[in-house]
């Protein structure tokens, strides 16, 4: 086991761009940092930033547990740790805050542990504790990801996402379980159904690949989860029929929600009038809002390595200048 500390560095991510439900994910700028290392004694986990409050930290915490399974698939035993974390990420709020936990928990400590396991090793193991591979995938690899899980096997390609657009997010001031935005999926979809998703969501992929960024706007629609969950999130509905005449190039569900992403290009006059656009659509249906300009992450994470004399600073003090909050 390696002594020093290792802070990691995660992306958020975007789930389903519309079509790809299950399938597709982008990293987006906004970021959680974990802080591990083999404790002398025992384990304690501090966990910094909002919406942590009710988190555990003894060892039934997620990233504890999480980090014991890489121990564990090494063949090492079980280790007392030292883990702090900080999330600008809001939670279950559909932008991959608990796939980025998942993948900062497993790369610092398949780093503490001498880097035993593969890049596909912890994506598999990432995917198994999500149950999906599209957010976990994107925060692993960076970009844009294209994934498929059968249950057993997952694999990916990584897309570099096209230059020159923004992200625009509003994310909603409620909570919404991406357990219970599954639960509001049928069991059955119609042929027209499946066919519409295939052929979308095949065409939005072949888009990003070509550089058909004219695409995009046609190919980013979906039958599959959007229509459904619409019903739990009051305003979307109307953001994603109309937001085009605002400006945006296309719109989404991020994820399982609450949150809606735009796209609109980068050097785009309209930006401040999408922005408007969302947060007055959500406002006047008494949703309130915060609105957050993002770019693609184009990297997985980032890894440090802190000792000496820098192995005394705290998270935070390490951190400062990075953090949104
Ligand atoms: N693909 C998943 C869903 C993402 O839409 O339920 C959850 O973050």
């Amino acid at each position: 086991m390696d002594n020093r500390r290792i802070i990691v560095k995660i992306p958020a991510s975007t789930a389903n761009l519309g079509p790809g439900f299950d399938t597709l994910g982008m990293a987006l700028s906004l970021y959680a940092w974990i802080d591990m290392s083999i404790a002398d004694e025992e384990t304690e986990i501090e966990l910094l930033g909002n919406g942590m409050e009710s988190i555990p930290r003894d060892k039934s915490n997620l990233l504890y547990k999480v980090a014991q399974l890489v121990f564990k698939e090494a063949g090492l035993p079980e280790q007392e740790l030292n883990i702090a974390m900080y999330s600008d990420i809001p939670l279950t709020r559909g932008l991959g805050s608990s796939a980025s936990a998942i993948v900062g928990a497993l790369v610092a400590a398949n780093a503490l542990a001498g880097f035993p396991l593969t890049e596909q090793q912890l994506f598999t193991i990432a995917t198994r504790l999500e149950g999906h591979p599209d957010n976990v995938g994107a925060s692993l690899f960076g970009g844009i990801i294209v994934a498929a899980w059968d249950g057993d096997r997952v694999d990916h390609i990584r897309l570099e996402p096209p230059a020159g657009i923004d992200m625009l997010v509003a994310i909603p001031d409620f909570h919404l379980a991406t357990e219970k935005a599954r639960h509001a999926l049928p069991q059955q979809y119609s042929k027209q159904d499946a066919v519409y998703n295939i052929s979308h969501s095949s065409l939005l992929v072949a888009a990003l690949a070509s550089g058909r960024i004219d695409l995009i706007r046609y190919a980013m629609k979906d039958r599959v989860h959007e229509p459904y969950r619409a019903a739990l999130i009051p305003g979307m509905s109307q953001i994603l029929r109309d937001a085009g005449e605002h400006g945006a190039i296309s719109t989404a569900l991020s994820g399982a929600g609450p949150t809606l992403l735009a796209l609109i290009e980068s050097d785009s006059q309209r930006k401040d009038e999408l922005e408007r656009f969302l947060l007055d659509t959500l406002g006047n249906e008494g949703v309130e809002a915060k609105s957050v300009w993002l770019k693609p992450c184009l990297t997985g994470p980032e890894l440090q390595w802190l000792d000496g004399p820098t192995g005394e600073i705290s998270l935070m003090e390490w951190i400062k200048g990075e953090v949104k909050a």
